[in-house]
């Protein structure tokens, strides 16, 4: 396979692929004007406020935000990597994906890696037979309440005792032994090789195509660490994988539900209870992949977590890194068990039917929300409710735009007796209606920027126009001039491609932000010239402005750091922003 794609491809490929085809093979869309229109396929919603452009080749989305060009649909819609959505673009136009030639080296094939790992797991699970100390591992297993049959459909294994059984076993040859290393199962230390796994039971973690690509190994009694998971590996990373998925998905077809715990042995006892949908984090908090991962497999997630104040903040945070993604079309509950628990202990103790009658009374993510922030404002008052409904608002901003959202907002704006706190802001229909020169709390460089991006034909204008704002130190200046020079070269550039080669750009998620901020106030046609011209004439006002106050060349070199510091924090924001979105 390649390596780096060159960017005058992805131009190339960009140019010729049509947005609308490509959404319009997907999902049905329907004229409306000279856009297309459809229901948002990234949030529910009733009315249509997804549109695709022809003529900038991107698609936006007035009700959840959601916007990018066709490369971006295809990472979103059908879940590519990056690399995977130009190759799907170029099959389609009938193109080879060429590489550049100072290609950094391709992915490489982890065939090896995954075969290694899988002949480990029937090694491990050899031992818990056959091992002259299983029966150590086993009276362990028994110990806590498990059956063979559970433990082989988990596929439990004893890594035994001693520093070279994997290591004797698996790497004969250098290069199995660099393998062992590098998936993670044996480990170096002061140029000596062993075992990562000693004297453990082993839990094999696969992927959802059940290839084993990671270990937990747990010590048979008491003792540190009690859990040794694989460290990351060009196969493994723990922020994307969940223990028990596969298993669930080969016990149920059609799952319906997933159940989030913390541990691997709650995952197996509840399976051993008939309950075969848990799924466990691998020793991390709950990550936005995690969720995307979950959600995009089941409609319903219930998260159990301590009653203890741990618990209760593990599922906080849990519930913060939903909010982007919760719409009124899953549901998202919490479960909270008493102190002293687990789902082992307590589906041991209260049996499959006890467990369910708990999950039965979950608290939907809306009542943890509440109920959390209730905590922190004195409900009985009238200040403690609008305390309620200040400590709500960013949070119930973070959703997507929508049924749910409103809904939400309604209830909040009920307890806190209040008027509904979104009925004040402008409705849709008002803010794309023209507002002139009122582009919102952009800076002027960010404007001009935004505008360039949504009208690459306004670089005509800036050539036209006075040179003076190059000067400004405002942040984005390189970014606007860079774009500029860009489209002196390439005129005919469309708003797609222009992006497009922002993407590997740390700020890559802003630019495509700001780039919908014109077609969000639907600034007219006519009058988006103006303003582009109107930005550019007004930094260069303020730029003569402050030269005439403080010649350039007399400025202190104070001053100069103080502008380095300023532009650094800005870009930290920036960064803050992008990271939020990702
Ligand atoms: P817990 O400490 O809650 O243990 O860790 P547990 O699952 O109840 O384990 P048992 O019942 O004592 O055997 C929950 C999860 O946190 C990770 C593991 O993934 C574990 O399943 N963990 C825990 C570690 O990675 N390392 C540790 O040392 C402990
Ligand atoms: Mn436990």
């Amino acid at each position: 396979m390649a390596g780096r794609i060159p960017p005058e491809f992805i131009d190339d490929l960009l140019a010729r692929t049509d947005i609308v085809d490509l959404i319009g093979s997907r999902i049905q869309l329907r004229k409306a004007g000279k856009d297309y229109q459809s229901r948002c396929p990234f949030h529910d919603e009733k009315t249509p406020s997804f549109t695709v452009s022809a003529d900038k080749q991107f698609y936006h989305c007035f009700g959840c935000g959601a916007h990018g060009s066709a490369i971006g649909f295809l990472m979103e819609y059908d879940h590519l990597p990056f690399r995977e959505a130009i190759e799907e673009l170029a099959q389609r136009a009938g193109l080879e994906v060429p590489s550049s030639g100072d290609a950094v080296p391709a992915a490489p094939d982890q065939t090896p890696l995954f075969n290694l790992l899988e002949q480990a797991a029937i090694l491990y699970r050899q031992q818990l037979r056959e091992h002259a100390e299983a029966s150590r591992a086993v009276d362990y297993l028994k110990g806590r309440g498990l059956t063979g049959e559970i433990a082989a459909r988990y596929d439990l294994g004893f890594a035994p005792p001693g520093y070279d059984f994997l290591l004797s076993r698996l790497g004969a040859g250098a290069i199995e032994r660099e393998r062992l290393m590098t998936c993670g199962l044996i480990a170096e230390q002061d140029g000596r090789r062993y075992d990562r796994f000693r004297d453990r039971i082993m839990f094999p973690i696969r992927d959802r195509r059940g290839r084993v690509i990671g270990f937990g190994g747990r010590l048979l009694g008491e003792g540190k660490p009690k859990y040794l998971n694989s460290p990351e590996t060009p196969v493994f990373h723990k922020g994307r994988e969940l223990y028990g998925l596969f298993e669930a998905q080969q016990a149920n077809r059609k799952l319906t539900s997933l159940l989030v715990v913390e541990g691997y042995l709650d995952v197996i006892a509840l399976a051993q209870f008939g309950i075969g949908n848990a799924v466990a984090t691998l020793g991390t908090a709950t990550t936005p992949e995690h969720l995307q991962l979950l959600l995009r497999t089941v409609p319903e997630l219930i998260f159990c977590f301590d009653g203890d104040r741990a618990g209760r903040a593990a599922a906080w945070k849990a519930l913060e890194t939903a909010l982007p993604l919760v719409t009124g079309h899953q549901s998202i509950r919490f479960l909270f068990l008493p102190e002293g628990d687990d789902p082992d202990t307590l589906v041991r103790r209260e049996g499959a039917d006890g467990f369910a009658a708990r999950l039965e009374k979950a608290f939907p993510l809306s009542e943890f929300l509440i109920d959390h922030l209730s905590e922190q404002a004195e409900m009985t008052s009238l200040d403690g409710r609008a305390r309620l409904a200040q400590l709500a608002r960013p949070l119930v901003e973070r959703l997507p735009k929508g049924i749910y959202r409103d809904l939400l907002n309604k209830r909040l704006a009920e307890l806190a007796g209040l008027a509904d706190p979104s009925a004040a802001r402008p409705t849709r229909a008002r803010r794309r209606s023209h507002q002139p020169g009122q582009p919102g709390r952009l800076s002027l460089v960010a404007q001009a920027i935004a505008l360039l991006l949504d009208y690459p034909e306004l670089a005509a204008e800036a050539a036209r126009a006075d040179d003076d704002w190059r000067r400004t130190q405002s942040p984005g200046t390189d970014i606007l001039a860079q774009l500029l020079e860009t489209l002196a070269a390439n005129p005919d550039m469309n708003k797609a491609i222009l992006l497009e080669r922002w993407r590997e750009h740390p700020h890559f998620g802003y630019l495509q932000r700001l780039s919908v901020d014109p077609f969000l106030r639907d600034v007219a046609q006519g009058d988006v010239a103006a303003e582009f011209v109107g930005a550019l004439s007004r930094l260069t006002e303020e730029v003569r402005r402050a030269e005439r106050h403080r010649p350039f060349n007399q400025r202190s070199t104070a001053d100069w750091s103080e502008e380095v510091r300023a532009r650094a924090e800005h870009d930290a924001k920036l960064a803050r922003v992008r990271r939020d979105e990702t």
